[in-house]
Parts: C-alpha cells; sequence; structure tokens
C-alpha cells in the first residue's frame, strides 16, 4: 500500500501548484469559491482520496489519512487568506496621503437672483409679502383687467408672444408668455380683500431684438399695495425708504410723471446718478437721472375689474426691472451678460 501513500504524495505536489496558479487569476469571492469547489468539493481528487482510505487497513491508513488531512487544512487557509485580501483590497490607485488636496468649487447664485433677493429684503421689513404668479398668462390678465384697451400698441403681437396653444379658456383671450409682472396683481385681488401688501417676482418676456439694455427675457418685482386709505404720499414714503436702503441712504429721488394705463397718476422714479451726482455723464446719457420704476395709484378700473368697490379702496402699484437695477448697482453696462452664462462674469458676484 505504499502505492497509495505515493499517489498522496504525488497529489500533495499537484494540488498545491494548481492552487497557486488558479487563485493568481481568481480576482472576485465568486471566482474564490469555484475554485474552493475545485479543490475541496465533492468530486475533487482531494475529498476522492479521502474517501478511498476507508478501503485500507488501519496502519497504512492513519499516514495517508494525516497526509490528506493536512493538506486539506492548508488549501482552507489559502482560500481564505486569499479571500480575505481580495474583499479588504482598496478600491482604485492606492491612498497617497502627500498628495496636495483639491479644492471643493462653492455654488452661489446668480446676479440676478441675489439682486431679486436685495430687492425682496428691502420690501419685506415695510410689511409686503411674497407673491408669484403664471409666466403663461391669458390676454385677460396681461390687458384687459389692466385697462390696457384692445387697441393699444402694446397688444400687438410685436410686443408680446403670443402661443399657438389654443387658450383653455376662451373669455380669458388667448395664451401668452407675460409682458409684465402686472397681471399678478389682478390675480391676487380677485382672490383676496384689502388690506394688501404684496410684491411678486418673476420673469417677463417681450420680443425685443437682443442689444445691450435689451433681451427677449428679463425679470421684474412689482410691488401693489391696497386699503382703504392708500395716498401718493404713501408710496413715495415706500418707494423713497425703499431706494434708500437699496442704493444708499444719502440717494435722491425724483418722480416724473408718466403714463400706465392701469395707474393714474402715473410715474416714473428716478434717482440721481451716482456716477456725476446729478451732473450729467455717459451712465445717465447726460441727464443726471437714471430710471429705476414706474408706479402710480391703481387705477379704478382695475378696482371695478376684480369686483372691488372703487369708492371704498385706495391702493398704489410699483414695477421695476431687476436687471437693470444689479446693472446700475454693479456698472454693467451690457445685460446680455446675465444670460451667457460665462464664468469669468459670473464669478465676480
Ligand atoms: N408694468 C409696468 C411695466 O412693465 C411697470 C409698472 C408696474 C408701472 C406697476 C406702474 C405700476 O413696465
Amino acid at each position: 500500500m505504499g502505492d497509495f501513500f505515493q499517489s498522496v504524495e504525488q497529489l500533495k505536489g499537484e494540488l498545491e501548484n494548481e492552487l497557486e496558479i488558479q487563485l493568481a487569476q481568481a480576482n472576485t469571492a465568486g471566482e474564490i469559491e469555484l475554485v474552493r469547489v475545485k479543490f475541496l468539493g465533492r468530486k475533487s481528487p482531494l475529498i476522492q482520496h479521502l474517501k478511498q482510505l476507508a478501503e485500507f487497513p488501519p496502519d497504512q491508513r492513519a499516514p495517508a489519512g494525516k497526509e490528506l488531512n493536512i493538506l486539506k487544512t492548508a488549501i482552507e487557509h489559502r482560500l481564505v487568506e486569499k479571500k480575505q485580501q481580495v474583499l479588504t483590497r482598496p478600491q482604485g490607485p492606492p491612498l497617497d496621503v502627500t498628495l496636495p488636496g483639491s479644492a471643493v468649487v462653492q455654488g452661489r447664485l446668480h446676479p440676478v437672483t441675489q439682486t431679486i433677493h436685495t430687492i425682496l429684503s428691502a420690501l419685506l421689513p415695510l410689511g409686503f409679502e411674497i407673491v408669484e404668479g403664471p409666466e403663461t398668462e391669458f390676454e385677460y390678465y396681461n390687458f384687459d383687467a389692466l385697462n390696457i384697451p384692445r387697441d393699444h400698441p402694446s397688444r400687438e403681437s410685436f410686443d408680446t408672444f403670443f402661443l399657438d396653444q389654443p387658450s383653455p379658456d376662451s373669455k380669458k383671450g388667448r395664451l401668452l408668455l407675460r409682458s409684465h409682472t402686472s397681471p399678478v396683481q389682478v390675480r391676487v385681488m380677485e382672490r383676496r380683500k384689502p388690506p394688501l401688501r404684496i410684491v411678486v417676482p418673476g420673469k417677463v418676456y417681450r420680443p425685443d431684438p437682443l442689444d445691450p439694455s435689451h433681451s427677449f427675457m428679463f425679470h421684474q418685482v412689482e410691488g401693489l399695495m391696497v386699503d382703504e386709505r392708500t395716498s401718493f404720499a404713501d408710496l413715495k414714503g415706500v418707494l423713497e425708504r425703499f431706494v434708500r436702503t437699496l442704493f444708499g441712504e444719502g440717494t435722491r429721488t425724483r418722480f416724473r410723471p408718466h403714463y400706465f394705463p392701469f395707474t393714474e397718476p402715473s410715474a416714473e422714479v428716478d434717482i440721481a446718478c451716482a456716477t456725476c451726482q446729478g451732473a450729467g455723464c455717459s451712465t445717465c446719457g447726460r441727464k443726471g437721472w437714471l430710471e429705476i420704476m414706474g408706479c402710480g395709484m391703481v387705477h379704478p378700473n382695475v378696482f371695478k375689474a376684480v369686483g372691488y368697490e372703487v369708492r371704498r379702496v385706495q391702493g398704489f402699484a410699483f414695477g421695476m426691472g431687476v436687471e437693470r437695477i444689479a446693472m446700475l448697482k454693479h456698472g454693467i453696462t451690457d445685460i446680455r451678460l446675465f444670460f451667457e452664462n460665462d464664468l469669468r462674469f459670473l464669478e465676480q458676484f
């Protein structure tokens, strides 16, 4: 039976060799399991040899059995070892703690958004609440309810983007992209009774060709205050307070008579040019003043449209262009810079 012992010895050499070759190629726990089945599974040469042991007398069985069990334990160890290696292997390149760190790029708000926040923060302490309205609007809210008659030039498609989509409510006219934030005045007054103090930030659209001061999309902030008694003095008080918060306490303002269909009387608010202090320069087009918003007392026809009792309420409204204010505050000379996504520009804010 020296033969059997010899074949065990031979098996030992072969298996140890072969195990290393196959383990070198096994890189996952699954692959290692396949190797285990091959070397320790029921059909493996090692287990087959162990089974044959029974056929030999005890004196021969002992040394061969001892050898086989040592071999089996060695293979088991080797498999566990390799599995540990695979499971604890670091993913990716080795960690070099001496490399300089990579900085996290910190994002920030777009300058237009920052300006909207600044405008709103100046108005919230005066008791205004923030409201928003849809950018896709009915002709009724954008024009009719705001006392803009059908033959008014701004109703021509030249000044407004009309949508091809059929209107879901023919009584409210066609659908369009709102050309100002004033329609939100009407939407809010339709739903709520005075007293009201609201500010409305949002996007507006006009089919103007792009140039340094025009964009087909820009932002406005609208304001509306309605109560039983609200006078032009209140309007002036609120807007002068607002302008000083925004542009500095020493800023001079001027209310210049103007026309808007939805306010009467109406005015445009100018601030003294910060560059020339009113003397006239290239920033203000030699006027000494910069226009920053439109405003006025809410027109009785607007109150009628929303079902308010005209004799019982008074109110004022104002509307300003956000990009224009951001340009004045930061000395930006081209509105297109806001929308080109050039980081060299955006990173300055
Ligand atoms: N809606 C006007 C505009 O687009 C601005 C405005 C708002 C004027 C409120 C008066 C009152 O230009």
